[in-house]
């Protein structure tokens, strides 16, 4: 999922703190509305659980992540899954659409990666997915940064988090045409607390750490946002934003 050198995926954990990220995919695959005998490039795909409902579909789903740990639990399900980093694709006119769920905002290169997608695309092939979008997980970011820089350290922000304007004007700027973009709020209830959460994805903020300084430092971060994040029920609800869209290459692409 990541092409972050700090991030480093662990499918028994993604298992078991993040099955909510591929059951919230649905609606995408719904967007992208799969025809039998398509051929799909799942981009970023993790564990490959939304590459399966693809092939449950009858396409034929070539599933690329540049995690070689969630390519081989992909593999495992028996996808033709390949380790790639989406910011340098390596396909050439072949696909009728390119789908991604929950991967876009670990590429920082997003020109690169829009790039790369079209030149993956068959002429009139689409290009659906959803990401994190402006202000996603902002008070885990704030409550991260406060927890670092009290210890005297920062560390850069390791997503790409743009709003429906930004990300359609590199859409545009491409040769796109965007049938669909929106953001919005969806709070999103975790299997646990925040601790799960930042255990399988912010290693970029504990990577410089020792191992009992990082616990304490998750330990603080879910303290600082009991009071925003938990309700009353008791349930912790990530305060994710999604950004959503739906783009088109045209049959008569000039570039
Ligand atoms: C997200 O799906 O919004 C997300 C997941 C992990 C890290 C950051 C954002």
């Amino acid at each position: 999922m990541s092409s972050s050198d700090t991030q480093h995926w662990n499918p028994a954990q993604y298992q078991q703190n993040a099955r909510f990220v591929s059951d919230l995919g649905v609606p995408v695959v719904e967007l992208l509305s799969p025809q039998p005998g398509e051929r799909i490039l799942d981009l970023g795909c993790g564990d490959g659980a939304l590459s399966l409902k693809l092939v449950e579909a009858r396409c034929t789903v070539v599933a690329v992540d540049a995690s070689a740990e969630m390519i081989a639990a992909a593999q495992a399900l028996g996808l033709d899954a390949r380790v790639m980093d989406g910011q340098s694709l390596q396909f050439e006119r072949e696909f009728d659409a390119v789908f991604s769920n929950a991967a876009l905002h670990w590429m920082k290169q997003p020109a690169q990666v829009i790039a790369g997608v079209w030149r993956a695309l068959k002429p009139g092939g689409r290009f659906v997915g959803e990401m994190g979008g402006k202000a996603n997980v902002a008070a885990i970011v704030t409550a991260l940064d406060a927890a670092l820089s009290a210890r005297g350290k920062l560390a850069p922000n390791p997503w790409y988090f743009p709003s429906a304007e930004e990300y359609s004007a590199l859409l545009v700027a491409r040769g796109f045409e965007v049938r669909v973009i929106e953001t919005f709020v969806r709070p999103t209830l975790l299997p646990g607390d925040v601790g799960g959460w930042l255990e399988t994805f912010a290693h970029a903020y504990t990577v410089l750490l020792t191992e009992s300084e990082r616990q304490a430092l998750i330990a603080e971060v879910v303290d600082a946002l009991r009071g925003t994040l938990c309700g009353a029920d008791g349930a912790w609800r990530a305060d994710y934003v999604r950004l959503r869209f739906a783009a088109v290459k045209p049959e008569i692409a000039i570039r």
